[in-house]
């Protein structure tokens, strides 16, 4: 049995080890909870069980617990300049048993792990089924939910270490995939333009109807595109639109 408000004040714990007053500790502390209820409100909606709601909510809270400490040791939350956070998380669980602290079940533990090592990766490992690709699936609509929430109101200066990125050029590539309903690898990305509209199409690896109508409701798209109004970025916002309306029938 999972026990959620026991987990969250474990976490809390955990957190106070943090320096809560480095703005970016505070920023991956309030998406944690943001992805928490996102997660629940996604299996509730799911109709799932009540100790599949629990789980899924667990995973959320659980997920970018290897964050704090990928900061701490390397100031940086880019998995390429330091380590990958998701793998990292679920080894600093594993370490000392830790993850016996917020669920006792060895089975649904082996679910919480391999949900928190997928949901960073750029596509779901095709390796899972049953509760483990559920779950995965879950965390990863809940995760990209809240980037696309960030998109709409954190500063450009936070995000890309500048004031404006409008004027910047998207790539065809970028485009074309975008066009074609297609996650784009960031292989091609090119400018910070290029990274918003690959951040935008997300949307395309989004897999439960729930998570399309919470996108539809908040009005994400429309908010991040009010941001960069450009004749291009309005024909992303019409295909987007579109794909979330078809999506959330
Ligand atoms: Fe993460």
């Amino acid at each position: 049995m999972i026990n959620i408000e026991k987990s969250k004040d474990i976490f809390k714990n955990y957190v106070e080890k943090y320096d809560r007053t480095n703005p970016r500790i505070a920023l991956k502390i309030a998406h944690t909870y943001r992805v928490t209820e996102t997660a629940k409100k996604i299996a509730e909606e799911m109709n799932l069980s009540e100790e599949q709601i629990k789980l899924a909510e667990l995973i959320g809270l659980l997920h970018d617990i290897g964050r704090f400490e990928q900061l701490k040791r390397y100031d940086t939350f880019n998995d390429s300049e330091s380590i990958n956070h998701a793998e990292f998380g679920a080894s600093l669980l594993e370490e000392n048993n830790f993850i016996n602290e917020f669920c006792k079940d060895k089975k649904s533990q082996n679910i919480i792990l391999t949900a928190i090592r997928n949901h960073n990766k750029y596509k779901i490992d095709d390796t899972l089924e049953g509760e483990s690709l559920l779950q995965s699936k879950i965390i990863r609509d809940a995760d990209k939910i809240d980037i696309l929430n960030l998109m709409t109101f954190e500063k450009f200066e936070t995000l890309f270490k500048k004031d404006e990125i409008i004027d910047e050029k998207i790539s065809e590539q970028i485009l074309k995939d975008f066009f074609n309903a297609k996650q784009t690898n960031r292989q091609y990305v090119k400018t910070d333009m290029d990274n918003w509209t690959l951040d935008i199409g997300m949307i395309f690896d989004i897999n439960f109807k729930p998570s399309f109508k919470i996108l539809k409701e908040k009005d994400y798209i429309n908010k991040i595109i009010d941001r960069t109004k450009t004749d291009e970025m309005e024909q992303i916002r019409k295909f987007a639109n579109n794909y979330i309306e078809e999506k959330s029938k």
